[in-house]
C-alpha cells in the first residue's frame, strides 16, 4: 500500500454516505465540517469487519486486546511504556468516557475547568452531567496559559463548599486551534494540578495525528502526572467515529479511582467498534503514516490556498488534527455571542456566510466558546480537489459580495 488515503475517493462517491458529514447539508454543498475523513477504510480493518460479519461475531465486547493493542503503539510510537492492561477500562466513545471518569472524581455541582475555544461537546457532556464549566481561555497563539489556569482552577474552588472537587479536561492535541502542547507546557499543568489538587483528564483522541514538526507528549508520562487519567481511541486517527469504542487510562496513583468505574460502563462500546480500534492501533501504523504524509500536504495546500483566495483570513497554522482554525474577523461578518451551549452543527456569522454565499459547509467558531466567534473550523482530510474547490468557492463568494 503506497498510496494517499485521502486521494482514494470522488465526490461522487462521498455522496453516497449517510453519515453526519455528508447529510447535514444539501448535495450541493462541499462539506468540511464535522471531524469525519474522507478516507477508505484501512484495509486491515476492513477485512477484521468482514470476517467478524461472515461468522456472525456480533456479540457483546470482552477481553483485553483493545488495552494490549493501545500499550503497543503508545510504546512504540510516544516512549510511554507503562500502559498496564490493568490501568485501562473500555469505555463506550471518548466523551461517555470523559463523563464516566469526571463521575469518579468529581460530584454534581463541582466544577470543571477547560481551555476555550475548545471542542464544543465539552460544554454540552460536562454540564448535562452537573457539573459546571469554568472557562480559561488559551493565549493569542492557541496555547495553554498557565497564569489564566491557575486563575481559573483558584475561581473554580472559590465559594465551593469544603468538599467541593476541581477537575481540569485538557484536549491534547487541542481541537479546534490543532495545537499540540509541548512537554513543558503539560509539566506546567501538571505541577498546578498538584499544586491546586486538580485532577486532570486529558481527551488524547488526536494524538496519533502530529504533523511534521511537532511531537506528541501523553500527559501522563509528564511528572506529576500519575493520579491523572487519559481516554484515547482511534476514531480520529483511522476514522472509525461510527465504530463505537474507547479506553480510559489511569495513571498509576489513579488506578483505585478507575476500580470504582463500574462495570456496566464497558458494555457501552459495540463489539465491532472494540475489534475495530483494536486493529487499527495493531496494525495501522503504516496506513496511518501515508495519512500523515497526505494531511502534511494539504495543510500547506490549505495555507497557499487561504492567500491567494482569502486576504483578510488568518490561518492558524496546526501543528496536529486535521482541522483547521482561520480566523475571520477581519471580513467583518457579525456573529452571535459566545455561549458555550451551542451544538456542533449551530451556524452563525462566517460560518453561516460561507454556507450560504459559498455553499461551503464549516464548523461555526462561536461553538467552541469564548475565543471562538468571528472565526470558522476547517475539516482539511479530504482531497486537494475538494479543498482546492471549498476554498476557491469561499473566495469567489467574498469577491463578489
Ligand atoms: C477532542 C475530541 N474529543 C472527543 C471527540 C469525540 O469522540 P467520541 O466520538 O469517541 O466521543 C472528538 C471528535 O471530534 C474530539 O475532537
Amino acid at each position: 500500500m503506497t498510496s494517499n488515503p485521502l486521494e482514494e475517493l470522488t465526490l461522487q462517491q462521498l455522496q453516497r454516505r449517510t453519515s453526519m458529514k455528508w447529510r447535514a447539508h444539501p448535495a450541493d454543498v462541499l462539506p468540511l465540517w464535522v471531524a469525519e475523513m474522507d478516507v477508505k477504510l484501512p484495509p486491515k480493518v476492513a477485512e477484521v469487519l468482514r470476517r467478524a460479519i461472515d461468522i456472525g461475531d456480533t456479540g457483546y465486547p470482552g477481553g483485553t486486546a483493545f488495552g494490549e493493542a493501545v500499550s503497543q503503539f503508545a510504546s512504540q510510537h510516544w516512549h510511554w511504556d507503562d500502559v498496564e492492561v490493568s490501568r485501562t477500562a473500555l469505555v463506550p466513545d471518548v466523551m461517555l468516557g470523559v463523563v464516566e471518569v469526571l463521575r469518579l472524581v468529581t460530584n454534581r455541582g463541582d466544577a470543571v475547568v477547560v481551555n476555550p475555544p475548545v471542542y464544543a461537546p465539552f460544554y454540552a457532556f460536562v454540564s448535562h452531567d452537573g457539573r459546571r464549566v469554568i472557562e480559561s481561555p488559551l493565549d493569542d497563539n492557541g496555547r495553554i496559559d498557565l497564569d489564566a489556569l491557575e486563575d481559573a482552577l483558584e475561581r473554580a474552588r472559590a465559594g465551593a463548599g469544603k468538599d467541593a472537587k476541581v477537575a481540569y479536561l485538557l484536549c491534547n492535541p487541542h481541537n479546534p486551534t490543532g495545537s499540540v502542547h509541548t512537554v513543558e507546557e503539560l509539566r506546567g499543568v501538571a505541577e498546578l494540578a498538584r499544586r491546586l489538587d486538580v485532577r486532570v483528564v486529558s481527551d488524547e483522541i488526536h494524538a496519533p495525528v502530529i504533523l511534521t514538526g511537532s511531537r506528541f507528549t501523553p500527559f501522563l508520562t509528564v511528572p506529576g502526572a500519575e493520579n491523572a487519567f487519559a481516554l484515547t481511541s482511534a476514531s480520529k486517527a483511522w476514522n472509525l467515529s461510527g465504530l463505537k469504542a474507547a479506553l480510559a487510562i489511569a495513571g498509576p496513583e489513579a488506578a483505585a479511582d478507575l476500580q470504582r468505574m463500574p462495570e456496566e460502563v464497558s458494555h457501552g462500546p459495540s463489539h465491532l467498534g472494540v475489534l475495530a480500534h483494536t486493529e487499527a492501533f495493531k496494525t495501522g501504523s503504516d496506513w496511518l503514516d501515508l495519512l500523515l504524509q497526505g494531511l502534511d500536504a494539504n495543510r500547506t495546500l490549505l495555507g497557499d490556498l487561504v492567500a491567494e483566495h482569502l486576504p483578510g483570513v488568518k490561518y492558524q497554522w496546526p501543528q496536529g488534527t486535521y482541522l483547521a482554525w482561520l480566523d475571520c474577523r477581519e471580513l467583518g461578518i457579525d456573529e452571535e455571542a459566545a455561549d458555550g451551549l451551542a451544538v456542533v452543527a449551530d451556524l452563525s456569522g462566517p460560518a453561516r456566510w460561507f454556507l450560504d454565499h459559498a455553499r461551503v459547509a464549516l464548523s461555526s467558531g462561536h461553538v467552541f466558546g469564548t475565543g471562538g466567534a468571528g472565526h470558522v473550523r476547517l475539516n482539511f482530510a479530504t482531497s486537494q480537489t475538494i479543498l482546492t474547490e471549498a476554498v476557491s468557492r469561499m473566495g469567489r463568494a467574498l469577491t463578489k459580495s
